[in-house]
């Protein structure tokens, strides 16, 4: 049966896609995005596009901390559940803006609480962040590890975010999901995130700042298969639940940039520097739990994913900054 979610955060990278994804499938959306100028704005109007024309989308230029706005989507909208994605996302910017980053991400995040309780709307989904595990040595991270060692303002935003949603779910048995994204990458990717980033500067003919000896471990997750695992959770939403969506396969910094530069059909040139305070040297899903209750399973290879992202990044051109607003 068709859904109405609300959608935050919906303008950015793995909103957009989770938008898109859901108005294919019959449901209504309701995206509440401020358009932040984290990245150029421009970008999260172009992410709409496809969406605008589309039946059962509604676009809310606001504040996910601005609870008389949200009242007001409360009582306009008979919502069935929340996906709450807008977050100030990136490790390294969190170190400069702690504050800034737990008042867009808990205040944010505990005014969406209050909207799912002030109008029972019994289902909520939260992003979460593989970043919560901390620094690792043992791989793979499993749901049940302890991680209360985050090692950036970011991640212990993420973790307190989980905690908040653990207490409403609680309180007033809101069924909550909480999904701890691995590294996610594919068409639209934030323009500042390494792939991104490589990509950018491989294809202009420039140097790859590198930060470490290039032997730091990602689990790089594709799009498509995030979004899989986001609605699966939406739609298997029970109780109290945490799952990683990650690819389960580790990929190292080195590894990465010759895949983009094969992608690309061009060599990468690098420059080395000392590694970046707030950064892991490791990450790498379990996914079994994911698995077992919502038959997620990621099918992209990594080469498959680069390829439609150089796809996609070649076709792009400029953002379109006079593009309308909703
Ligand atoms: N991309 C990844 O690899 C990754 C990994 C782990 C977790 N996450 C989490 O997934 C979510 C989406 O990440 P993304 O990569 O798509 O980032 P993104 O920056 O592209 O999207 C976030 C969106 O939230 C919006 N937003 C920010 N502050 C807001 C506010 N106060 N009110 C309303 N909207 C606001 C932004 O305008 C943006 O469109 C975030 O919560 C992020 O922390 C992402």
């Amino acid at each position: 049966m068709a859904m109405r979610i609300l959608l935050t955060g919906g303008a950015g990278f793995i909103g957009s896609h989770v938008c898109d994804r859901l108005l294919a499938r019959g449901d209504e959306v309701v995206v509440l995005d401020n358009l932040d100028d984290y990245y150029d704005p421009a970008i999260k109007r172009r992410n709409l596009r496809d969406a605008r024309s589309r039946d059962g989308f509604t676009f809310i230029e606001g504040d996910i901390r601005d609870g008389e706005l949200l009242g007001r989507i409360g009582r306009t909208h008979a919502l069935d559940g929340i996906i709450h994605l807008a977050a100030r996302a990136g490790v390294r910017p969190s170190i400069e803006q702690p504050t800034l980053y737990n008042d867009v991400n808990l205040v944010g995040t505990s005014r969406m609480l209050e909207l799912a309780r002030d109008f029972t709307i019994g289902n909520f989904v939260f992003a979460s962040s593989s970043s919560v595990y901390g620094e690792r040595e043992e791989t793979p991270f499993r749901e049940t590890d302890p991680v209360d060692h985050p090692v950036s303002p970011y991640a212990a935003t993420k973790k307190a975010g989980e905690l908040l949603c653990h207490s409403f779910h609680h309180l007033f048995q809101l069924p909550v999901a909480c999904l701890r994204f691995f590294t996610v990458y594919g068409p639209r990717q934030r323009p500042e995130m390494a792939i991104h980033r490589f990509t950018r500067r491989i294809e202009a003919g420039e140097t790859i700042p590198l930060f470490g000896d290039g032997s730091s471990l990602r689990d790089y997750t594709y799009i498509d298969d995030i979004v899989a695992g986001v609605l699966a959770s939406l739609d298997r939403n029970e109780g109290f639940e945490v799952y990683n969506l990650g690819n389960h396969r580790m990929v190292s910094l080195s590894e990465l940039v010759s895949a983009i530069g094969h992608a690309l059909g061009r060599e990468p040139i690098i420059e080395r520097h000392p590694s970046q305070p707030g950064d892991v040297s490791r990450t790498c899903a379990e996914i079994s739990h994911a698995r077992e209750q919502l038959g997620y399973e990621p099918e992209t290879p990594l080469e498959v994913g680069l390829a439609r992202f150089v796809e996609w990044y070649r076709t792009i051109g400029p953002p379109e900054p006079r593009e309308e607003r909703a």
